[in-house]
């Protein structure tokens, strides 16, 4: 039986960068011998031109239908006038609820001959080897009421957090029980100092550490981890935080990679496909890149290591998954490089294709 893959392209780099991550997928499968059924649907702003929705209806059945989702990046200038009540964004944001994936998992290691395009000095980031995992589904993202409205003649707005303990608790969950599968550290970020929902979040996460002894467990507010993130990140394993605070740390933490265009993200769930593992995701970090979009300029290696994680999370297949990861490490020590990453001596510039073509290469030459 075929596993059922949507890639759901969407606008700027997207359906370059998933292109490139499509191809590598079918030359893994064909070497596996893995029976891939591959549909592509709109999302986002090419979605919200032609049909006037972000998600429609179809798309977000088909997301529902299928085993796993592989997406590029939504948005652009184009649709991003703050007072547009449809926005390319709301698609992620349905999806990722209505589909019920609420652990965002987002790994950052760095490779040691990336370290100069690190802003950050080689001692501090060389060996970083940490997962961010986000809570994805709940907090001020969703929280009800979310508007804006008039008091008299001013403009006044409003979001809410709000938390429950069943959403805090399986986000911290899945962050121990991945933490028992690594170097078994697992640190809780809150702002339990001012926030109600912070202080259930961390009486939970202490809950859950007495559950799991064998992980040593700390707690840390959210803006000294912001430093303690850059200051020492090699002291760190498994991160979890809410919604926001995730957000705004991950793209932190992939300064430490060196770039965007190298971060990969899963979003799963806890319903299971019809290969028996998680429903998820996938997504590279970085965003749609509008500026840069249709020029081959892009970097694919995020959405690419994507594609590993959709094979380890939602096929089980962590092997293969393995495979494209030392493929991708080979072509970046070989010195390939996209325009996103420093150059240096001994490195050589290619383009998005060039690059998706060089890890295929790579993948074909181990196995073949
Ligand atoms: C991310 C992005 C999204 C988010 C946007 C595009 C809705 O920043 O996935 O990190 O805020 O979750
Ligand atoms: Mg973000």
């Amino acid at each position: 039986m075929a596993y059922k893959i949507l890639a759901l392209k969407g606008d700027g780099i997207g359906p370059e960068v998933v292109g490139e991550a499509l191809q590598v997928l079918r030359v893994v499968a064909r070497n596996a011998a893995l029976d891939l059924e591959f549909k592509e649907a709109p999302v986002g702003g090419h979605a919200l031109d032609q049909f006037g929705t972000p998600l429609p209806d179809d798309v977000l059945r088909q997301a529902q239908d299928s085993d796993a989702i592989l997406l590029g990046a939504v948005g652009g200038p184009k649709w991003d006038s703050p007072q547009a009540d449809k926005r390319p964004e709301q698609a992620l944001l349905a999806l990722r609820k209505t589909l019920g994936l609420f652990a965002n998992v987002r790994p950052v290691k760095t490779v040691k001959e990336l370290m100069p395009a690190s802003p950050l000095r080689p001692e501090v980031v060389n060996g970083v080897d940490l997962v961010v995992v986000r809570e994805l589904t709940g907090g001020i993202y969703y929280g009800k009421p979310s508007e804006r409205r008039r008091n008299g003649d001013a403009r006044e707005a409003v979001d809410t957090l709000f938390y429950s303990e069943e959403e805090i608790t399986r986000v911290l969950r899945y962050g121990f029980e991945l933490a028992r599968r690594r170097r078994k550290r697992l640190t809780s970020v809150d702002k339990a100092n001012i926030l109600a929902s912070s202080r259930l979040w961390r009486e939970i996460a202490g809950e859950l550490a007495a559950q799991y002894k064998d992980v040593a467990f700390d707690n840390q507010l959210v803006d000294s981890m912001a430093m303690h993130l850059i200051r020492r990140p090699r002291d760190f394993d498994v991160i979890v935080t809410e919604n926001m605070f995730g957000d705004i740390l991950t793209d932190e933490a992939s300064v430490l990679a060196g770039s965007m265009g190298l971060l990969p993200s899963a979003s799963l769930g806890d319903e299971l496909n019809s290969a028996g593992c998680r429903v998820g995701l996938f997504e590279p970090i970085h965003g749609s890149a509008p500026d840069i979009a249709g020029r081959d300029e892009a970097n694919p290696l995020a959405a690419i290591l994507s594609a590993a994680m959709l094979l380890e999370h939602s096929l089980g297949m962590r092997g293969e998954a393995e495979s494209i990861e030392q493929a991708v490490e080979g072509v970046v020590r070989e010195g390939y490089r996209t325009r996103d990453l420093a150059g240096g001596p001994g490195t050589k510039m290619v383009g998005c294709k060039a690059m998706g073509r060089l890890v295929r290469e790579r993948i074909e030459n181990v196995e073949g």
